[in-house]
């Protein structure tokens, strides 16, 4: 499973990718007013930091608008994939731009009937949101089983991108299925790497190495 930051957050991102752990970034306009900083320049920066894909949203709602900004998005970098909604505009947009070779994320999934359609729209990546729909009372992680069954019935090439990650359970939830990528914020992705019998263990070794009195080298 590929591993996405989703964050607009450089220093954050520039951090996590010296791990080697980190496939691709993915930003929304709620990130992009988080981080306080230029639209394109931020995403410019990020593109140049990761070698994998990096999600810029438009944010007109026709498909002729939507399809002006994507022009200008996909211009910055290669690595780019625009990031569409899942409306009728959104998938007439995703349907136009991967014909073109262009990436496209389509984003704001909430059912396997959306994802259908976004496969069928040609979409490189579609994005279910587990953690708003828990939010509202669901279990977010049966959409991603659904989907996956879907996709893997047709044969569809649409990656899907378990997107609303708010814990480490959702990150290991997304693997059993068979996510192919799964977004998270930094502070999730740190995480992953905690364990208290981890770190007790690493304190248990050293006071034992300690006592030896050698050293490596
Ligand atoms: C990523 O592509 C999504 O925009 C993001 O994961 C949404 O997460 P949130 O529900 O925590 O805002």
């Amino acid at each position: 499973m590929k591993f996405f930051v989703d964050t607009a957050d450089t220093a954050e991102i520039r951090d996590l990718a010296a791990t080697g752990l980190v496939d691709g970034v993915t930003t929304n306009p709620s990130l992009i007013h988080k981080a306080g900083r230029n639209f394109l320049e931020v995403v410019e920066e990020i593109c140049g930091i990761v070698d994998g894909p990096v999600s810029a949203e438009v944010v007109a709602l026709d498909h002729e608008g939507m399809m002006r900004e994507a022009e200008i998005v996909r211009r910055i970098a290669d690595n780019v994939a625009v990031k569409v909604p899942l409306t009728v505009d959104g998938l007439k947009t995703c349907k136009a731009l991967t014909s073109d070779g262009t990436m496209v994320n389509v984003t704001l999934c909430f059912t396997a009937n959306q994802a259908l359609l976004a496969a069928k729209a040609g979409a490189t990546f579609i994005s279910p949101f587990v953690g708003r729909h828990d939010d509202i009372g669901f279990d977010g992680m049966q959409i991603i089983s659904e989907i996956r069954t879907i996709y893997d019935n047709y044969d569809f090439e649409t990656q899907i991108l378990v997107a609303s990650v708010r814990h480490p359970v959702h990150v290991l939830q997304s693997a059993m299925i068979g996510a192919d990528v799964m977004t998270a914020p930094p502070a999730v992705i740190r995480q992953l790497f905690k364990h208290p019998l981890t770190d007790r263990g690493i304190e248990s070794f050293l006071a034992d190495w300690g006592k030896t009195g050698q050293s490596i080298g």
